[in-house]
């Protein structure tokens, strides 16, 4: 299905796709494979390998393990624990050999990575609208967004890893100038990186690229929904010419690899994003740097002297856009009462022009990525219906496609007040005082974005200091990018901070070389 001839090797005879390990596309030894649902269609769309690596002791008896270890032996399906093992032992001499390759040769190295990237956007993009319903031009952006991202990471790794520090003793008092020290950035390994079905190519590369430039080996482990995307971009990076063993990518389960991956002593790093897995995540891992990024209940709260068109357009956006299916899509509105009715009728009437259907279509509302995530959604607004929500449209779903649905006068008994549909259903909750409008945003447990609306910065500034997130928007809907802006939440939203910059630093640590020089009577005399 590919669409062109560079990606016919990292798939099968039987359109399984193969996973990639040291510098091959390979067939797992499990002989098993995951299908990948197409949300639209809801039929299987593609087939990926199942690295799967968990022992199950469900008989509790050491002779029932012998057992399917033999059944295993004699029938060729050995676990694949062995060849997560073989990733993580190429990924570290893989790793050793890069951090000696020149700075400026990782770069290079980067930069075509990102052109073969771009040059492959419309097969990508392709994967992007079966697998995860993402609109077909959304899909594209993707792809051209993930390629400036690896060029400029790799323009950014070459500034701010060229740099070191030097500091002489004396500034320390009871010292005399006897001692220099070096100090500069070193990778720190291999890097796990585990992106969401949202993004699955931009989210990986913001972890890929980072992690190549700073010296560091790379293991991705995308999302099941997602995967085939990240197949196909990682052959991009292939084809780069990149060293044997320095990235790898496993597919499976989260449910069947998760932890093997998670708790392997190989990773020093992990970079996460995604839902409260990251929460477990971050009680498993050992003693290595985590960055995650674990979603959001991203409020926008609107003063009276808002730009009420500017607020309309901002909250269709960020509530709709993908379906609403964004960690940073606003997910609770908190307007002031006075200007409440006209901020509603001015969503809603640009809500009417939302187009419904198809991602092939482009449409701005397409199904989002699974029954399950649905059922989830129907719940939330079942929930906010009992208890007397004011339905500002009437209620709609076939299969996984949800019409788009804005919900008034919500109270914060109601989950939606809460809780993240990750879907296109918005609550508005009406406040009397900005003070009222905060509480609310912080009493979440999240605290990824937030934005706020105002004509007085002053007000807005205050607002955003009061705010308990990770980044305020004044006057926009909440968003990651730019991508070299500093992305971070705070509370149940994440650990570490993103964006390029930070990324790289965060895939480092310090390394210092102290010269210690002979006493000043030496050369003084
Ligand atoms: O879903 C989580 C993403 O980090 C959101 O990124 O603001 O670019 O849509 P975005």
């Amino acid at each position: 299905m590919a669409g062109t001839d560079v990606f016919t090797e990292i798939v099968d005879g039987e359109q399984v796709y193969k996973y990639y390990a040291d510098g091959e596309w390979k067939k797992s030894a499990s002989g098993k494979s995951v299908s990948i649902v197409n949300p639209t269609t809801r039929e299987p769309q593609y087939k990926v390998q199942e690295l799967a690596c968990v022992i199950r002791f469900h008989c509790g008896s050491i002779f029932f393990i012998v057992f399917l270890c033999l059944v295993d032996w004699v029938f060729g399906t050995a676990c694949t624990q062995e060849e997560v093992n073989k990733v993580m032992e190429a990924s570290k001499a893989a790793q050793k050999l890069w951090a000696r390759t020149p700075l400026w040769k990782r770069a290079e190295h980067l930069h075509k990575a990102a052109a073969i990237l771009k040059e492959h956007k419309a097969p990508i993009a392709e994967c992007l609208v079966k697998e995860i319903a993402k609109p077909a031009k959304d899909a594209v952006t993707e792809v051209v967004r993930s390629g400036d991202l690896v060029s400029y990471t790799a323009e950014e790794g070459v500034r701010i890893l060229g740099e070191g520090k030097l500091l002489v003793s004396d500034s320390f008092p009871g010292n005399e100038r006897s001692k220099y020290c070096l100090s500069s950035k070193v990778p720190l390994g291999v890097v796990l990186a585990i992106p969401p079905f949202n993004y699955p190519v931009n989210l990986a590369v913001s972890k890929i690229a980072p992690a190549l430039i700073a010296g560091n080996s790379l293991v991705l482990k995308p999302p099941t929904q997602g995967a085939v995307a990240a197949l196909h971009m990682i052959q991009c990076f292939h084809l780069a010419g990149f060293p044997k063993g320095l990235i790898s990518c496993v597919t499976g389960k989260g449910s069947e690899i998760g932890d093997f991956l998670t708790m392997h002593p190989g990773v020093n790093c992990i970079s996460f994003t995604g839902g409260d897995t990251g929460i477990a995540i971050s009680k498993k891992a050992g003693m290595i740097p985590l960055q995650m990024e674990l979603g959001g209940k991203d409020a926008c709260i609107v003063l009276e002297d808002a730009d009420l068109d500017l607020v309309a357009s901002n909250i269709v956006k960020g509530g709709y856009s993908y379906s609403g299916q964004r960690c940073t899509a606003v997910k609770v509105v908190l307007v002031m009462e006075s200007v409440a009715d006209a901020v509603v009728e001015k969503v809603k009437a640009k809500m009417a022009k939302l187009s419904v259907g198809s991602p092939e279509d482009d449409c701005d509302i397409t199904p989002v990525v699974s029954e399950s995530s649905a059922n989830f959604i129907e719940g939330l607004v079942m929930d906010a219906k009992e208890k007397a929500a004011t339905f500002c449209q009437e209620y709609r779903r076939e299969g996984n496609l949800i019409w788009p649905l804005l919900l008034d006068h919500v109270r914060p008994d109601m989950r939606i007040a809460w809780e993240e549909p990750f879907g296109p259903v918005l609550p508005v909750i009406r406040i009397s005082s900005v003070e009222e409008g905060i509480h609310h945003c912080n009493a979440s447990n999240f605290g990824l974005q937030g934005c706020v609306f105002t004509r007085d910065i002053n007000k807005a500034i205050l607002i955003s200091d009061a705010m308990e997130t990770g980044t305020v928007q004044i006057n926009s809907a909440p968003a990651r990018g730019p991508d070299h802006f500093p992305f971070q939440g705070l509370k149940d939203s994440g650990i570490g901070s993103q964006g390029i910059t930070n990324s790289i630093n965060m895939m480092t640590k310090i390394k210092s070389t102290v010269i210690n020089l002979p006493s000043p009577s030496y050369t003084m005399g």
